[in-house]
């Protein structure tokens, strides 16, 4: 004779489940000192290219880094430190 799970659970089980699941992604959002070590040209390589082609240093003079720093730290949603450590970044590898 088949046995079957009575339906509450089956019911505990998904309420179990994503419980495990929303916990894991609040963790996600949590600021980790990996990500405050990181370097310029890590955050460099990491997030430019979310959205286009990452530019090279060279593309731009000094100047020029400063203002596309402003511009994509509005677009890419970067803190002021990481802009910095881009900015740094591109304006020294030229
Ligand atoms: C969230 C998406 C996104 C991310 C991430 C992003 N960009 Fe952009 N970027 C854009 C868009 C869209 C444009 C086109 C111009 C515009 O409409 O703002 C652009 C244009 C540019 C330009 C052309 C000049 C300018 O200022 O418009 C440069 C250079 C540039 N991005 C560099 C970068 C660098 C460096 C990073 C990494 C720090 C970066 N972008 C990250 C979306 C992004």
């Amino acid at each position: 004779m088949k046995k079957y799970k009575p339906l509450h659970t089956i019911s505990l089980g998904i309420i179990i489940l994503f419980s495990a699941i929303s916990i894991f992604s609040i963790n996600s959002c949590a600021p980790s000192k990996a990500v405050a070590a990181k370097s310029g040209v890590q955050l460099w390589s990491e997030n430019c290219q979310r959205c286009h082609n990452t530019p090279s240093p060279t593309t731009f003079s000094p100047e020029i880094w400063e203002t596309v720093g402003m511009h994509m730290q509005t677009r890419a949603l970067l803190t002021e430190a990481e802009r910095d450590k881009i900015v740094e970044f591109l304006k020294s590898s030229r």
